[in-house]
């Protein structure tokens, strides 16, 4: 397997492309299957997981093309199961039940595994695809879905720990094939739900509400193709953004969409970081010193979890203690120990990471445990004195396109050791 090998203490400096958004992409590229037209989906990040979908709409019986960012796809014979053993590896392929149902009226997919972060569990897309009027038979870990008809109704998606992302867009994409109004109740708010939500109405679908926690579809006949800019990915915009504060460099973060990512530019602001909007990228640096926050995820638009792991590292050389709260997944920590590798002085406390801030953090070996995870150890290595090596990179090509290439134009001492090529790569996860 790949490792990264970093010799920290260089300041970020210059400017960094942001790419397409791989949390948007994923479910976009699903509601492909819905037309048998031709989707052309652009600004796409090649990334593991896209590669991974792409096998597994294949998989399915659809064409998918993919070149220069731009992919092509085509469902024009599809069938309701594809290749179990890839669906069953990657977490964000059960969105291809809600545009099977709608389409097919028929879905037969791998139950999702759990992964380093949590059990990860499906009872509210299954709650909702019920009340649809969807038959579900759960046996030896698959899903067999079949129904007459989808009969629009009022769904309630709110789970233990708040709205869900996935479970939004499987339903918003099933119901837009439904015979009359699906209202989803507590539907999750993201960016990446909204670019969605615009992908199928240029497909002809009829969405209102998309952004709120209340989304109405009216169900039509027919979808056509359609063809799609993704939005910038706000997680990636997040985690160069906390790069170059710990690294005290200043970096332009192009592209990125700075009304996407309040939450993450309030809280580095409060923890001493000054950030700057020019035009269509944002400028990130430190001001005069850093300072302790503390930081709960919640849905959006609060702190996103998916960058709990990134500002955890900044809180580790800031001056003071932090706390750190995670209200989204139960074991979002696995970072703590790798950090602590590093001299980082973080206890966990329950659903809390205490961290008392450290004048530096030392490079050492770390291993990464999940994708981003595995940004705030390279953060970490950036930021640590010495040379730094991180074992299981896979995880982070999952969702960072070009990272190494990226982090080398801003001036990071980096480099990837390539595995021997023999050797067994997984790849999917989260
Ligand atoms: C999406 O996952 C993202 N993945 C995750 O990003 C992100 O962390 C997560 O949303 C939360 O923002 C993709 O979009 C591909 P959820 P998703 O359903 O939709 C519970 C990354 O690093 N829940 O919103 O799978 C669940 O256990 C990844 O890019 C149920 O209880 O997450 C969790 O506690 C990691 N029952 C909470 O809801 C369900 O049926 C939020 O999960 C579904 C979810």
């Amino acid at each position: 397997m790949d490792r990264f090998l970093i010799h920290g203490g260089v300041p970020l400096r210059g400017e960094v492309t942001i790419s397409g958004a791989k949390n948007a992409v994923l479910p976009i590229m699903a509601a492909a299957l819905l037309t048998e037209e031709p989707c052309v989906i652009r600004r796409v990040p090649d990334l593991s997981d896209v590669r991974f979908m792409g096998r597994i709409l294949e998989s399915l019986g659809a064409s998918v093309t993919f070149e220069a960012g731009t992919l092509t796809i085509q469902a024009r014979q599809i069938q309701g199961y594809g290749d179990y053993d890839l669906i069953r590896k990657m977490r964000g392929s059960i969105c291809i039940m809600g545009p099977l149902l709608g389409r097919l009226h028929e879905a037969k997919v791998a139950l999702p595994g759990g992964c380093a972060i949590g059990v990860r569990p499906i009872d509210l897309h299954l709650k909702g695809f019920r009340a649809l009027g969807v038959n579900l038979d759960i046996a030896g870990g698959y899903v067999h879905a079949t129904a007459a008809r989808l009969a629009g109704t009022e769904l309630f998606l709110g789970g233990r720990a708040g709205p869900t992302v996935l479970g939004t867009a499987n339903l918003m994409m099933a119901a837009t094939l439904a015979d009359g109004i699906t209202v989803i109740d507590s539907a999750a708010c993201e960016p990446e739900v909204v670019d969605l939500a615009d992908f199928l109405i240029s497909m002809g679908a009829k969405i209102s509400g998309a952004g709120s926690p209340r989304i109405t579809v009216t169900g039509v006949k027919t979808l056509h193709g359609a063809d799609h800019e993704v939005i910038p990915d706000r997680i990636e915009a997040a985690t160069f953004a906390i790069a170059a504060v710990a690294t005290n460099g200043e970096v332009t973060l192009q592209g990125a969409r700075a009304d996407h990512m309040q939450a993450v530019i309030d809280k580095l602001r409060e923890a001493g970081a000054l950030l700057e909007r020019k035009g269509p990228a944002l400028i990130a640096r430190r001001g005069p010193s850093l300072r302790p926050v503390d930081v709960t995820t919640q849905p959006y638009a609060g702190f996103p979890t998916d960058v709990q792991a990134q500002i955890m590292v900044l809180m580790t050389i800031a001056p003071g203690t932090s706390i750190i709260t995670e209200r989204i997944f139960e074991s979002r920590f696995m970072h703590a120990a790798e950090l602590a590798r590093l001299g980082a002085d973080i206890a966990i406390e329950g659903p809390s990471a205490i961290v008392k801030g450290v004048p530096s953090l030392s490079g050492a070996e770390m291993m990464a445990g999940d994708l981003r995870a595995s940004a705030a150890l390279v953060i970490a290595g950036l930021a640590a004195s010495g040379s730094t090596e991180i074992l299981r990179v896979y995880h982070i090509d999952r969702g960072y396109e070009n990272i190494d290439l990226k982090l080398r134009q801003l001036g990071a001492r980096f480099e990837r050791l390539k595995a021997n090529p023999n050797a067994p790569e997984n790849t999917g996860g989260e």
